[in-house]
């Protein structure tokens, strides 16, 4: 079987080689599109392929409709809010994740992130330190439990809300004490990280309302996605609130708006950066290469997103 990865930010090249290793030594082959910037080069690279292995490459209907040979197609990562989830179940495709593979390296940046902020991006004035302060993570998956491990060892009071996760599990996992919502997390914490993946229902969820609940001098930080975000009124809300900022991991599609009017609230990497460290890398990568060679071996679908 032919596996592509398709890769526009390309894996470590450790991974890459782990991945290689897993699939011939299977029997399989490995082809690479990586770094490329015309989707035109993706539909000619999946033509044959009978896997895929992807990040957060958009696999659209037109994709799936190039890929002739497709069976299954991995993301390498958590959210999977990038794979048309219809279009690979009318073709038959099995479509999956790899959850909890790169979830330290994301929760590792929301602690870079935010030292960054409350230092003011090292601009040699006084900031402000972590201990001592609320966290509230929203949700608590994989990557809010391992930012909850995190801040406790820098001595944050940290609390947690997940609608899909019951407040005793959250209060016995001895990482987080349980509020009843979201809003009472905004209302209690300094700073709120977002780990809620983009969903129809979490789309533009994270709202002035919600945000404008935070105490003052509230921070705001988004390793998720950039579609959880109400931008325009998070925008309105930054004018009228000018203690509060926010920093992303996620870039908004309103970037340059945002740089504009909070130049010293507000910071979003240039680049997806979560997830670009060679070890989740190395994990992500390798686990949907054994993923794709075990579901081709035994029909395994344990990780299938589209059942
Ligand atoms: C994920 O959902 O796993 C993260 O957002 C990582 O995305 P990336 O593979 O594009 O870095």
């Amino acid at each position: 079987m032919k596996v592509l990865v398709a890769t526009e930010k390309p894996f470590a090249k450790v991974a890459v080689d782990g991945i290689r290793e897993v699939v011939e030594k299977n029997g399989h082959t490995l082809a690479l599109l990586e770094k490329y910037t015309d989707v035109n080069d993706f539909y000619a690279a999946v033509a044959d392929a009978d896997a895929l292995i992807v990040r957060s490459d958009k696999v659209t209907k037109e994709v799936i409709d190039h890929a002739k040979n497709l069976k299954i197609v991995v993301r390498a990562g958590a959210g999977y809010d990038n794979l048309d989830l219809e279009a690979c179940t009318a073709r038959g495709i099995v479509a999956m994740n790899t959850p909890g593979q790169n979830s330290n390296a994301v929760a590792e940046l929301v602690m870079g992130l935010l030292v960054y902020c409350v230092r003011n991006s090292y601009n040699g004035k006084s900031g402000s330190e972590l201990m001592g302060k609320k966290l509230g993570i929203l949700a608590f998956g994989n990557v809010g439990r391992n930012v909850a491990r995190i801040a406790n060892g820098f001595g944050m009071k940290v609390y947690a809300y997940d609608a899909f996760c019951p407040a005793d599990v959250i209060n016995a996992s001895g990482l987080a004490t349980a509020v009843a919502n979201q809003e009472a997390l905004f209302e209690e914490c300094d700073i709120v990280s977002l780990h809620i993946p983009a969903t129809a229902e979490t789309k533009n969820s994270i709202n002035k309302a919600l945000v404008g609940l935070m105490p003052k001098n509230g921070l705001l930080v988004n390793t998720a996605r950039k579609e959880v975000i109400n931008e325009d009124e998070l925008i309105e809300l930054m004018q009228e609130r000018t203690d509060l900022k926010y920093v992303a991991d996620v870039m908004p599609a309103a970037d340059a708006k945002f740089r504009t009017l909070f130049a010293d609230r507000y910071f979003a990497t240039p680049k997806k950066m979560g997830a670009q460290t060679a070890e989740a890398n190395i994990n992500a990568g390798i686990a949907a290469a054994k993923q794709i060679v075990d579901f081709f071996t035994t029909g395994n679908t344990r990780f299938q997103v589209n059942k």
